[in-house]
């Protein structure tokens, strides 16, 4: 099982993901509640990272319910199982059966897991597995990376978007994974209850404005260490995210998630 994938898992990135669940929880939170995820669940978080929405979903289900948290990154299980929630290590990509018993599951998390996955429609499979019958799967992909932009537009944010995407493709993920995701739920006999788009456009000072900033700052050493972003590149590019805020009348636009609930036949 390699442990590493394309973000990395280092201290920064560990942090980085906290400040985004911050962003996103009430996003989570009402994405759960129209997937019924409630007191009693017993819930599965694919790709779990740190553990920040699996120690909250916890909290959700309470003491009848359970949580089973999954990824293949050491520190982050250890940083989930730190949080109180119970981890288990697994390559999604891997073909074996997902490491729990088919049919057990009444509702599948997932956020920013299928778009680095080589094998994602495989995994879906073994998702409906692992589902009861009536079961949900939950998530938040995204369906159009691209629509990350500043107006007034600046180059070097689209030059950053583009090198992000083309680092995730080059080790086999799929950045727009959501626009596959949904004909699969359908060809997989999954009942879809609602896609709804999460696209926000974020004024300086709003945590959707931080939330997209700070990964273009901390993104681009990854970048430039992959070898997307050349080093004569990344300081303007650098240059551009320390100074964005700044420049008049500015406002981000996100890149836009899709929200899937879909139920099991
Ligand atoms: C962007 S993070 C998202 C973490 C978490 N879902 C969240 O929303 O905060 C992507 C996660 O997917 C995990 N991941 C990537 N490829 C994986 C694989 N093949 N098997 C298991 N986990 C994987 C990474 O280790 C990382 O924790």
């Amino acid at each position: 099982m390699s442990a590493d994938y394309v973000l990395g898992t280092d201290e920064v990135e560990l942090r980085r993901l906290g400040a985004q669940h911050d962003v996103w929880r009430a996003a989570a939170h009402a994405a759960w509640q129209r997937a019924l995820i409630g007191a009693g669940s017993t819930v599965l978080d694919l790709g779990c990272g740190p553990g920040f929405a699996a120690a909250d979903l916890a909290a959700v289900v309470g003491s009848t319910g359970h949580v089973i948290a999954l990824d293949k990154a050491p520190r982050y299980l250890e940083a989930t199982r730190a949080r109180g929630v119970e981890a288990r290590a697994c390559d999604l990509d891997d073909d074996s059966m997902l490491p729990v018993a088919p049919g057990s599951i009444d509702a599948v998390w997932a956020r920013w897991v299928f778009c680095f996955l080589t094998r994602p429609r495989a995994l879906l499979a073994r998702v409906a597995e692992a589902l009861k019958p009536g079961g949900v799967f939950v998530a938040h992909e995204y369906f159009d990376y691209s629509t990350w932009r500043a107006a007034p537009r600046v180059p070097e944010v689209e030059e950053f978007v583009a090198a992000v995407m083309a680092s995730w493709r080059a080790q086999g993920g799929e950045p727009d994974i959501a626009l596959s995701l949904l004909p699969w739920l359908g060809e997989l006999g999954f009942e879809i209850v609602s896609a709804r788009p999460i696209t926000h456009v974020a004024a300086p000072g709003d945590a959707m404005f931080s939330w997209v900033s700070s990964f273009g700052r901390t993104g681009l050493d990854r970048l430039v260490e992959l070898g997307h972003v050349s080093r004569d590149r990344a300081p303007a590019i650098a240059q551009a995210w320390a100074s964005i805020s700044t420049v008049p009348h500015v406002r981000i636009v996100t890149p836009s998630v899709l929200e899937l609930v879909a139920r099991k036949r």
